[in-house]
């Protein structure tokens, strides 16, 4: 088995225990397993181990694992938030019924909120093999991404809910995109290097800029997708974004100057990609996976 195949056989294994391990009701852990182990494409866990692998090809995956388990259960949290009644009422999420649309909104928040406090648990346990110093850089890390300076933020501008806000503003279109989703996700890459040990704040930085590039890069291609691809593949409801009449850059540029400014971001994350000094080769196979996907 390839070592990547091997990271998400582990993860899934370790993610499923860190969960039942947790909780204490049978019927709300059957809810917590079913928001976490339902076919997600888990990108967050991979991308923490593919940075993680790139600064240090002999990394062990199970130092990985617990950093991944904070980032997917973090991620898990803000989807079943997200579908709720009060945000995108949605009824479909990786090709299953809502976790609310299965059990009940309480059940939903709930879960939710035990998904968010998991990530922490998961990040300051000591059964995490990690120097306290870096798990307390990898615990600032996620709660800048995810809280009101981040991807909370992003959440309450996609609900409208900032009268400073200008849906016909491509800078507030793109701040949205980078707080709600990019934040998180460059938070993986980051979180993936501090694993491997490095200090080196100028390296830091390169990886921020990826990560909030391949983050932006990411929402873009929600966006198209919600608007070419069918319910089925998606395992979301299509269409979801002009029903809403949520501000997406659809809804700013149109199809064909949106998939034109994603390849402008591609050439640029590569250009970074390309002049950080170690072996990337690995890393952009899997990127190369996010870039061509379908859902
Ligand atoms: C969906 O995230 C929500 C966004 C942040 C765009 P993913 O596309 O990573 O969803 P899963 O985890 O694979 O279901
Ligand atoms: C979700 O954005 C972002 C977060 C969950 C933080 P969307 O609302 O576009 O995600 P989907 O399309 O429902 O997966
Ligand atoms: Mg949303
Ligand atoms: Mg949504
Ligand atoms: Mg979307």
């Amino acid at each position: 088995m390839h070592e990547a195949d091997q990271f998400i056989a582990e993860f899934q294994k370790f993610f499923a225990s860190a969960i039942t391990k947790r909780s204490y009701n049978n019927r709300l852990q059957e809810a917590l397993l079913y928001a976490t182990m339902n076919g997600g494409k888990r990108t967050r866990p991979n991308l923490c181990y593919f940075f993680a692998y790139s600064f240090n090809p002999t990394i062990d995956i199970q130092q990985v694992l617990y950093t991944a388990g904070a980032l997917e259960a973090l991620h898990c949290y803000s989807l079943v938030h997200d579908d709720l009644p009060a945000m995108d009422n949605d009824d479909l999420r990786r090709g299953l019924a809502t976790v609310h649309k299965k059990y009940s909104e309480a059940t939903a928040i709930l879960v939710g909120d035990a998904l968010q406090t998991l990530s922490f648990q998961l990040l300051s346990c000591s059964s995490f093999d990690c120097d306290d110093a870096i798990k307390v850089k990898l615990i600032q890390i996620l709660s800048y991404a995810s809280g009101a300076q981040g991807m909370v933020n992003g959440q309450f501008l996609d609900m409208h809910l900032d009268p400073a806000f200008d849906k016909k503003n491509i800078d507030d279109i793109a701040l949205m995109h980078q707080q709600k989703t990019g934040n998180l996700i460059s938070a993986s890459c980051q979180m993936g290097y501090m694993l491997t040990g490095y200090n080196n704040l100028a390296l830091h930085e390169d990886i921020k800029k990826i990560g909030n590039l391949i983050g932006r890069i990411f929402q873009i291609q929600d966006d198209i997708l919600d608007v070419t691809q069918t319910t089925q593949v998606l395992g979301k409801t299509a269409g979801k974004d002009i029903a809403l009449e949520k501000s997406t850059i659809i809804s700013l540029l149109g199809l064909e100057q949106a998939q034109k400014l994603l390849q402008t971001l591609v050439t640029e994350l590569y250009e970074i990609i390309n002049a950080l000094p170690v072996n990337v080769d690995v890393l952009k196979c899997y990127l190369s996976l996010i870039m061509l996907r379908q859902h």
